[in-house]
This record gives structure tokens, C-alpha cells and sequence, in this order.
């Protein structure tokens, strides 16, 4: 299949009467999702694909010429690949008159420089609102319903309950993923979509809208009744809590079974700290669920209208697809200060029982807890893909080392990319351990570790060994060990010159103290990989036999097609003489243990 320079404005035609066919889909190598152990991979042309990508700001992407100075600096970036919005607007300016030339050409483009395509459906929403549909649906109200707040006020905000509006946006989408799999299933540049873009209600915590209330006073759908019950041991805990509160009602209206929503005396800010809110709700309010009904309500209909979508897309062309969401925070607290509905963790097991076809419910992380939100977004075996964050080295490494993540995005990543960035550093060392990382995500062989400076050393177990990883940061390496020192508190003796800080050729030269994170891997009963850096190791052995543990074989260097490839075997110095152990800031090592006595 040949990729063809294809405007079509002229190509008048609505999806279900596009002359291409969809592309075989049981084509080899078609992108698709593969369990692991506890981990879900990519896996793109037979093997697992880690994605080391950045989000294009929202309108980055709407011109090849806007683009053209941008790819380069993704590649020296170290980027394999980059999230790009298409939007509605532009695909479908008139009803049924699609216009593909900026899709044909971004994957075009993307292929010459070798990257990925992620694509992004700005369809009926995008950040709660819905800014990017085309004007004929804007226009039409009537026949593409908005939302009602508190008041009947309308917004512009697609009602979840306008059929009309879902049949419209799912027939793009569809039209959109058909030509998709014509032009790219062979090549598969295209990867993965996201659907939508932070979902939900804003500015009321549920939809108030005539059809809105009516459903919310009817009974539960017996779908999401019957999931809850099949489901019951393992929903995450936030919305068992809720049901148990109610008393695990099999049956009844929406506030019988969940408990009362907003009371209409309430006022919804826009965020949560506009009247300040005290240092205490500041710290627990967006822990807490709040009027959950009214998020849970909004959540089933998110979830059946967007499967709707993504179910008319995977029949165009099936490969995976996510929702991403807004999440709940200190200055957004309250359902509707952030999308009320969206796939947030507390309301996964409303999305999976309203949107099956959805392979991913993912986080726009920017919260500082990342850990917390990460094993929330790997409840029940929930995928991990970070498609918006910031470009934090050690959230990168434990992002693909501890959650077995697919992906990990930083937004807006055509303003901070450059090739001597942190980013860059760590794009190229997660880049040249892929096979490593990947044979091993879902395993317990395989983690990560964080520490801050003035942290306490920590501890992990990986194979037979446990690992002690002290902070050293960009700090220099000692050369040699000194014995007090180390009783005292396993302190080395600083080098009394400069020692080599790292290859220096990934980038990342800051100068400020960095967190230090890294991937452990243990590959074989003595043998270990790591990547990443900042930190002395001591090992100690968890099996019977001779108590002391030698550096036996410690190594720089990378995975080339597959294989190990030494740049310098380390001893002396490099290793304190044999006995220490240190990992530098973007050093990927493979290190042999033994035992002695
Ligand atoms: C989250 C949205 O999903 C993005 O499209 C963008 O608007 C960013 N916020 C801006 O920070």
C-alpha cells in the first residue's frame, strides 16, 4: 500500500461510503498491547516497543510548515517518537467532506525522520470543553446538545446525551483510523490514539441539562450494576467504599445507590483555592471523593459515548487506543473544578464496565506524588502510558523500571527539547537498554530506585542479592575505599582529583543536584544491568554460601541490535579498587558478582 499525497477535500464522502478498505487486521506487526507478567508492552512489528516521546503543544501540529523546524530537534532530543493532535475541525470542515492531507503529511514527514506517531482525536472534547469540533456542529445546537450547569446555564461542553453529537464524532473518527490503517498498515508509524483529551464536566460537578437529569433519576444502568457485583472484591477502593456506604445496593436510582450528589446551594469555583482553602483541606480535600455520585454518573455516560467512538474507530483500523485524564489535585479538589467523570483511578471500574473497547485509562501526571499516582493508574492491570508530564529524569526511570510503562510523554516538548538536556541524557540511556528493559518488565527482576540528596541509603531486593544504593548524586566517585569511614556508615574516601562524571556524551551537563534514579535489573543469578545513576551499591547475598561479595566483572556500556556491547571494562579507580561500586549520572552498566570468603 502506497502512500499518496491524498487532499481530499475533494474526497466528499461520508465514513461509511469511503471507497478504501479498512486495512487487513490481521496484518503482521500491527501495533497491539501484550501482558507481561504485571506489566502491558507496546509491541509494534513483533517486538516491545518503549516509548520515549513528548506531547506536541495542542495547535503545534495543524501545519506541516509549523512543524518543519521542529522534527530535527525531536530527534536530537533522543525521542523515538511524538504525540500530535488531529483535530476534528480540520478533518471535517464541512459534514462528510473529510481533508486527510495533514494526517498523510505529518506521518510522512515522522517517517523521514524516523519517529513514531502517537495521535491525539480532538473530537467532541478536549480539556473538558469542546473547542475543537467543526463549526457546523458548534454552530447546530440544537441537533449537538451542550451541557447545563447549575442555573440551566449552557457552556461549550458537548452533552455526553447528545446521540447525535457521539454518531457524528465516531463516524470522523472512524473515516479518520480508516485512512490511517490505508496509508500506514504496513509501515506502522502510527502507534497508539488518544481519544478525546481530559474528558468531563467542568465548572458543575454533573451535566444539569433536561435528558441529564432525567437519567440521573432513573435507575443505574444494570450494565454497571452487574459489573460492580461480578467485580465486587477487586473495585478499586474509593468506589467500594462508596457502594458499601450505601449498603452494596444491587439496584435503584443513581443517589440510592451512591449517596446524594451536590445540593443545588452549592457554587462550583473554578478551582478550589479561590476562597483559600485551608492548609489542611489543601492536603486532604483531593483525596477525598466528593459528591461521588455525580462524578460516577458522569463517568458511565463519558465512558458509553467515548467506547462508541473507539469501538467505530477499531473498525476502521484496530490498533491500541486510551482516554487520558485530568486528575483531581490540592487546587482542584471538587468534581467539576477538574473534569467531573474523566477516567480518573477512582472511577476506572466505571470506565471498564462502560468502555470495554478502551485499551487504556492514562494519567496527565503532573502532581508531585508520581509513585501515588502511578500504582493507582496500575490498579488491575491498567496499563501505564504517561501521555502529558514534565521532563523529570528519575520519573522517567521509574516510570518503564518500577510501573512497566509503555510510554512517558513531557508536554509541550517542541519548547524544552534540545539534545543536551536531562531528557535527552535519559532518552538515551532507556534507548540503549530497550531489549534488557523489556525482556524484563512485569518480572520481579526488575525495578527502580529514587533517592534525594540527604536521603537514607535504600535497600532493594533483586535476585539473590539485596542492593544498597546510597545517594552520590553528580558527586565524584571514590577511588579507593576507606575501611573506617565505611564501618561508620559505608562512606568512601573521596577521590583527591576529579573523576570521570559520567560519558558526558548523552547530555544533561546541569549542574544542580539531581535526584539520582536508576533501573536495576537482575538478568542472571550473579549478573546484573543498570541505567541511570547517582549511587553507590553494596550488595549483600540472600542465599546460604560464602558471606562476602566481590565485583567480579563491571562493564560500560550498551545494547546493539540486541547485543551487549562493552565501551570500557572498569577496574581500579573506576570501581574503588574493586570494592565500591559506584553508578554514575546516564552510565548504563552491567556488573558480575561473585563470592568469596
Ligand atoms: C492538559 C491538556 O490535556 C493539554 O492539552 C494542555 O492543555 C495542557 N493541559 C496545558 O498545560
Amino acid at each position: 500500500m502506497k502512500l499518496t499525497a491524498f487532499s481530499c477535500c475533494a474526497l466528499a464522502c461520508c465514513a461509511g461510503t469511503i471507497a478504501v478498505q479498512a486495512y487487513a487486521q490481521t496484518a503482521a506487526g500491527i501495533p497491539h498491547l501484550q501482558k507481561q507478567g504485571t506489566a502491558t508492552q507496546l509491541i509494534v512489528d513483533g517486538k516491545p516497543f518503549l516509548a520515549l516521546t513528548g506531547e506536541l503543544g495542542n495547535n503545534t501540529a495543524s501545519s506541516l510548515e509549523n512543524m518543519q523546524p521542529i522534527w530535527a530537534k525531536l530527534v536530537a532530543g533522543n525521542l523515538n517518537c511524538v504525540l500530535a493532535a488531529v483535530s476534528w475541525a480540520q478533518i471535517e470542515p464541512e459534514e462528510g467532506h473529510f481533508d486527510f492531507a495533514l494526517v498523510d503529511g505529518l506521518i510522512r514527514e515522522a517517517r523521514r525522520n524516523n519517529l513514531k506517531l502517537v495521535f491525539l482525536w480532538f473530537g467532541s472534547w478536549k480539556n473538558g470543553l469542546s473547542s475543537y469540533p467543526p463549526l457546523w456542529v458548534k454552530q447546530d445546537y440544537k441537533r449537538f446538545p451542550r451541557i447545563r450547569i447549575k442555573g440551566g446555564k449552557s457552556i461549550e461542553l458537548l452533552s455526553t446525551l447528545g446521540d447525535a453529537s457521539r454518531d457524528a464524532d465516531a463516524r470522523a473518527f472512524r473515516a479518520l483510523m480508516r485512512y490511517i490503517g490505508e496509508v500506514d498498515g504496513e509501515q506502522h508509524t502510527v502507534l497508539m490514539i488518544q481519544v478525546e483529551n481530559e474528558v468531563g464536566v467542568l465548572r458543575d460537578s454533573r451535566d444539569r441539562s433536561e435528558p441529564a437529569n432525567r437519567a440521573f433519576a432513573g435507575p443505574v444502568p444494570k450494565e454497571l450494576m452487574d459489573y460492580l457485583q461480578a467485580h465486587k472484591d477487586t473495585l478499586a477502593p474509593e468506589l467500594r467504599e462508596v457502594w458499601a456506604a450505601n449498603g452494596f445496593k444491587t439496584s435503584g436510582t443513581w443517589e440510592q445507590v451512591f449517596g446524594p450528589g451536590k445540593p443545588d446551594s452549592v457554587d462550583m469555583p473554578i478551582q478550589t483555592n479561590s476562597p483559600p482553602l485551608s492548609q489542611e483541606e489543601y492536603q486532604t480535600g483531593w483525596r477525598k471523593l466528593h459528591w461521588p455520585v455525580d462524578e460516577i454518573f458522569m463517568a458511565w455516560n463519558y465512558a458509553r459515548y467515548v467506547n462508541k467512538v473507539v469501538t467505530e474507530g477499531k473498525a476502521g483500523y484496530n490498533i491500541p487506543m486510551y482516554v487520558n485524564g485530568w486528575l483531581q489535585q490540592p487546587n482542584m479538589a471538587w468534581p467539576g473544578t477538574y473534569p467531573s467523570g474523566g477516567p480518573l483511578p477512582q472511577v476506572h471500574d466505571v470506565w471498564r464496565a462502560g468502555a470495554p473497547a478502551i485499551d487504556i485509562l492514562a494519567p496527565d501526571l503532573y502532581l508531585q506524588y508520581f509513585d501515588e499516582v502511578c500504582d493507582r493508574f496500575t490498579r488491575n492491570g491498567n496499563p501505564l502510558f504517561i501521555p502529558e508530564t514534565g521532563a523529570n529524569v528519575a520519573n522517567v526511570l521509574t516510570a518503564f523500571g518500577k510501573y512497566g510503562a509503555i510510554g512517558y510523554s513531557p508536554f509541550g516538548i517542541e519548547r524544552s527539547v534540545s539534545a543536551d538536556s536531562d531528557l535527552a541524557a535519559v532518552y538515551g540511556v532507556i534507548s540503549e537498554m530497550v531489549p534488557m528493559i523489556a525482556a524484563h518488565q512485569g518480572k520481579d527482576s526488575i525495578t527502580a530506585v529514587r533517592l534525594n540528596q540527604g536521603d537514607a541509603p535504600k535497600s532493594v531486593r533483586l535476585g539473590n542479592y539485596t542492593l544498597e544504593l546510597t545517594y552520590t548524586g553528580r558527586g565524584r566517585a571514590p577511588i579507593a575505599p576507606q575501611p573506617a569511614a565505611q564501618q561508620a556508615g559505608g562512606r568512601g574516601q573521596q577521590a583527591p582529583a576529579a573523576a570521570p562524571a559520567g560519558r558526558g556524551g548523552r547530555g544533561g551537563a546541569s549542574q544542580a543536584p539531581a535526584e539520582a534514579a536508576a533501573i536495576l535489573i537482575a538478568a542472571g543469578p550473579d549478573e546484573f544491568y543498570m541505567g541511570g545513576g547517582g549511587f553507590r551499591i553494596a550488595f549483600t547475598a540472600n542465599t546460604p554460601g560464602p558471606a562476602t561479595v566481590g565485583l567480579g566483572i563491571v562493564q560500560e556500556g550498551k545494547f546493539a541490535d540486541g547485543k551487549w556491547v562493552v565501551v570500557r571494562q572498569l577496574g581500579g579507580d573506576d570501581i574503588g579498587q574493586g570494592e565500591i561500586l559506584t553508578l554514575r549520572p546516564n552510565t548504563i552498566l552491567r556488573v558480575v558478582v561473585y563470592r568469596y570468603e
